[in-house]
């Protein structure tokens, strides 16, 4: 046994090809992934995880039409404004990665509020991956230590592998189990710097299907998985 993950992350794919299956718009699979990711997230952060991050959308996804695009964006602004007081609510404390360029004000705005409504909320952390690239985060983190130094005379001798965190988007700890739907076997650039030693679970299920059975099943696996992380397991 393993216990409880302390941060999970989840590559949410697999909504389009759930609706196509289903003879419907790629869009409509975003909006039942976004139905089911609230759903789920809760159940994972009651479970008793300290730290969710989902990927929503990545740097490259700008390379979708620009239909598929548009309607992701507004998802976004009409989702955070409404769903505020559900985060408030659930005591869920929302934070996002990613680069800012070039999303647009109105996304900002909402994004901003939310941030700033559940800053105090103490029910789990909720990191929302959004403009997010893994290779972008480790450039960023690179021009921000440059910053750093030609700024604040910092010493380069100090930054080490753990306190590395603090350049990335979000301070938080390492990834304990990665989770990928909808059957692709890739990273996709997803968390680089803290998937170094993540358990690695990849499901069949599209996004819109990974309801709170589903995430049972990743756990079960997670606790069956010989964790060593370099080193030796010690027997029980
Ligand atoms: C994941 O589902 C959601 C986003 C990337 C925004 P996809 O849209 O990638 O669905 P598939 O992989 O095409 O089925
Ligand atoms: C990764 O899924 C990004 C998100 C889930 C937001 P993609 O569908 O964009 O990744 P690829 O293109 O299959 O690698
Ligand atoms: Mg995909």
């Amino acid at each position: 046994m393993n216990g409880i993950p302390n941060h999970v992350a989840i590559i949410m794919d697999g909504n389009g090809r759930w609706a196509t299956r289903q003879g419907k718009k790629r869009t409509e699979g975003h909006y039942a992934g976004y139905k089911r990711l609230k759903k789920t997230a809760l159940y994972i952060l009651g479970k008793g995880v300290k730290y969710l991050s989902v990927f929503a959308f990545s740097t490259e996804n700008f390379k979708r039409s620009e239909e598929e695009v548009n309607y992701l964006m507004d998802l976004f602004v009409t989702a955070f404004k409404s769903d505020l007081g559900f985060f408030v609510r659930n005591n869920v404390k929302v934070i996002f990665s990613g680069r800012i360029k070039p999303l647009s004000d109105k996304v900002l705005k909402v994004m901003e509020e939310l941030i700033d409504e559940t800053k105090d909320c103490t029910g789990g952390t909720f990191n929302i991956c959004l403009n997010y690239g893994g290779q972008a985060e480790l450039v960023d983190a690179a021009k921000k230590i440059a910053i750093d130094y030609k700024e604040n005379n910092i010493n380069l001798d100090d930054i080490d592998m753990n306190n590395f965190y603090k350049y990335l988007y979000q301070n938080l700890p390492p990834v304990d189990l990665m989770i990928r739907t909808s059957g692709e076997l890739r990273i996709s650039n997803f968390m680089l710097y803290s998937i170094a030693y993540a358990e690695l679970y990849f499901t069949e299920t599209c996004f819109p299907d990974f309801d709170e059975k589903e995430f049972d099943k990743a756990l079960e696996a997670y606790n069956n998985r010989n964790i060593t992380k370099g080193g030796v397991k010690e027997k029980k």
